[in-house]
């Protein structure tokens, strides 16, 4: 394990104004993506799709310090013969691979998922070194519900967290841990938080006991946010107030940064978010974004698949990357929303 190479990567990884984009869609996942504005989902079209982003300049050099990739992604060639990862590289960004295999149905626990992917994994690691990744993601999902999420499904998903996280390392492959308790159903802003903390204890006590280098890690949560189907919804200052206070009871300030997903906010919604956070700063980390949904909606809608519409479709990515830039700095206003 190459210490001094992990803490680089990881402290570049959440560089002053700058963060992730999660362009890591599973091939049915981006198929979902691309039924919502009626696109076919071909090897080509998500190869075009994922280019032009890639290929969004200067945005990419200012905003966008890694992108998180899929298999198919870090192997593609662009149009022009030009490696994926070298488009990403030469922007002065960071290739990152996800690497779970997904969350499948756990045994014996209805409505609960184990993430699976352990299997193999430190030798797929050593492929994705050699194919340019110097950071990885595992996402585990944790539901709320009646009677969910349950200690067990915690625990298990923790520990799988875990030893993703020290393959990783062994690779001298930053992980990002990503425990995401989902925004769906109609639960308050009280209940996320509670399920929050106990998720994030046990991730890090499984951490610690797994002789995970924190300084070479990034980790992805959820933020303290109501259920989309509760019927109180919070304010920004609310949100933004819970989850500064659950991640300081949560997580050590050894971790150099906390890269939220979005996880079915709105664009703006999540921009207006992280801004409010990093507005309650100083912070003992370094607080920005690794939005899936939240930095691309807008450049999905603007391309509609085709061609002639990529220089709008980029000019949409920038001004996400742009927007989400700034409030990683706290500087960001509605009115600049406005002002694109
Ligand atoms: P969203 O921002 O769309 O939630 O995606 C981020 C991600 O990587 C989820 O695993």
């Amino acid at each position: 394990m190459n210490k001094d190479q992990l803490e680089r990567v990881a402290r570049a990884m959440v560089a002053k104004g700058k963060g992730l984009l999660a362009a890591d869609e599973s091939s049915g996942t981006i198929k979902k993506r691309f039924d919502a504005i009626g696109i076919p989902s071909t090897v080509e079209t998500r190869r075009d799709y994922r280019e032009f982003m890639f290929r969004t300049r200067p945005a990419m050099d200012q905003h966008i310090s890694g992108v998180i990739l899929y298999d198919e992604t870090i192997r593609q060639i662009g149009a022009d013969g030009t490696p994926l990862v070298k488009l990403i590289e030469t922007a002065g960004s960071l290739p990152g691979i996800k690497v779970d295999l997904g969350a499948k149905p756990m045994p014996g626990f209805p409505g609960e998922t184990i993430t699976e992917g352990l299997d193999g994994l430190a030798n797929r690691l050593k492929d994705y070194y050699a194919l340019g990744a110097r950071f990885a993601k595992w996402r585990a999902v944790i539901d709320i519900g009646e009677g969910i999420p349950t200690h067990a499904a915690i625990k298990a998903n923790a520990h799988a967290l875990a030893r993703y996280a020290a393959l990783c390392q062994e690779a001298n492959i930053v992980p990002i841990v990503e425990p995401e308790v989902l925004m769906d159903g109609g639960h308050t802003q009280a209940r996320c938080y509670d399920v929050t903390e106990a998720v994030l204890k046990c991730v890090f006590s499984e951490l610690y006991d797994q002789r995970i280098f924190l300084e070479g890690m990034i980790l992805k949560p959820n933020m303290v946010v109501p259920g989309k189907k509760a019927p109180q919804q919070a304010q920004v200052a609310e949100v933004a107030a819970a989850t500064v206070r659950l991640l300081k009871n949560c997580v050590p300030s050894a971790v150099p940064g906390i890269a939220f997903l979005s996880g079915g906010q709105s664009e703006v919604e999540a921009t207006a978010h992280l801004d409010a956070i990093n507005q309650l700063g100083p912070l003992p980390w370094a607080v920005t974004f690794s939005y899936g949904r939240a930095l691309q909606e807008a450049a999905q809608k603007a391309w509609a698949g085709k061609p002639e519409n990529i220089p709008a479709a980029q000019a949409a990515f920038a001004h996400r990357a742009r927007m989400n830039s700034l409030a990683a700095l706290g500087e960001w206003s509605e009115p600049l929303e406005a002002a694109a």
